[in-house]
């Protein structure tokens, strides 16, 4: 099995090179539109980006004439049988390629991008021998040797990341759109003690955020949100406001507890004494959870600037003793 897979990481480093030597190729139009997204030559080859030919065989030729074994190549997720016909075709065409390494840097897996709108926007790599999607987070072997003040940044996407990367903020990770798992938390804290969730501001990011908000606190890392305004995900974030601007948000990102209390806010209409009592209601259960009295009692005056309701009432339901000496 060892030579299996030793054999698998192979051929998915054949493939990368294959996908690289593509888009280096002159008038290549996964290069131009790398490029019109506004990443360096520099970094393209940073991340060994590539491009998937719009062919239905020329990986599959390529890695034959290699030496490689068709039912490999299938094993591998590369290539397509289809059963009924009996035809084989790469699975990748015509798509920008982001190779998936392991945090030891072997190529495990791709992603690959359209070039326009069509969809699926993204497509990857099944779960094959070696690609294991909830033991693995993109980037991890680039940032593990950036990591500062013991924190990693968790984002969702390849172009997050790179785009990050390219303008210097180094302590970054993807999940590639998937839940993040307790593995993956687990993974991290090997790196590093805190986490600053980066996730799009749409809906479905703020979902994923609560989600990754408790596995990461399963797994003991400290965990705090960066707000990115008005900006859709960190990639658009950092062409807006640049490294200065992505910086000063890192400096101002706040525990999740305030978070999760922003969020709940906007579910309540405040002006009515009902819905007011139910949002601290749910806020202060949150609250008496918390472990440290010093947060405790820090979002204790925050939910009671929220409301008006005074903080030694907030106080005495989440468990903090109010003394008085009179
Ligand atoms: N994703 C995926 N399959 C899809 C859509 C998304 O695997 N059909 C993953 C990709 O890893 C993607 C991440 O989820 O990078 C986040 O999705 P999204 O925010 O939609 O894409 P972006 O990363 O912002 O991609 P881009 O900027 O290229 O549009
Ligand atoms: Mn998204
Ligand atoms: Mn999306
Ligand atoms: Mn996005
Ligand atoms: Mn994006």
């Amino acid at each position: 099995k060892i030579q299996e897979i030793n054999k698998f990481r192979e051929i998915h480093t054949e493939a990368a090179r294959f996908y690289f030597a593509n888009l280096l190729r002159t008038k290549n139009p996964g290069y131009e539109y790398l490029r019109k997204r506004g990443l360096s030559d520099k970094i393209i080859k940073k991340f060994g980006l590539g491009y998937s030919p719009n062919s239905w065989n020329s990986l599959m030729n390529y890695l034959l004439s290699k030496g490689y074994d068709k039912t490999d190549l299938v094993k591998c997720g590369l290539i397509t049988h289809k059963t009924e016909s009996n035809k084989y075709f790469d699975r990748f065409r015509n798509r920008v390629m982001f190779p998936i390494f392991n945090y030891n840097g072997k190529v495990i897996g791709f992603g690959g991008r359209v070039l326009d709108d069509s969809l699926p926007k993204y497509l990857n790599s099944p779960e094959t021998l070696v690609f294991n999607k909830r033991m693995n987070l993109y980037g991890l072997n680039i940032s593990k040797k950036g990591i500062k003040d013991d924190t990693l940044i968790l984002v969702e996407g390849y172009m997050d990341l790179i785009s990050l990367y390219q303008n210097n903020i180094e302590n970054v990770v993807a999940t590639l759109g998937t839940a993040l798992t307790i593995e993956q938390a687990k993974l991290i804290r090997r790196f590093a003690k805190n986490v600053i969730i980066s996730y799009d501001s749409d809906q479905a990011g703020q979902n994923a955020t609560l989600r990754a908000i408790d596995i990461l606190l399963k797994a003991d890392i400290k965990v705090k949100i960066l707000n990115l305004k008005d900006c859709k995900d960190p990639d658009d974030f950092i062409k807006k406001y640049g490294f200065d601007g992505y910086k000063k948000a890192i400096e101002e990102s706040d525990y999740y507890i305030k978070f999760k209390i922003d969020l709940l806010k906007n579910k309540y209409n405040l002006k009515n004494d009902t819905q007011k009592m139910n949002f601290v209601e749910e806020s202060t259960l949150m609250l008496k959870k918390l472990k440290s009295p010093i947060e405790k009692d820090l979002y204790a005056k925050y939910l009671s600037d929220l409301t008006n309701i005074s903080v030694d009432s907030i106080r005495a339901s989440i468990g903090i003793k109010v003394s008085r000496n009179y």
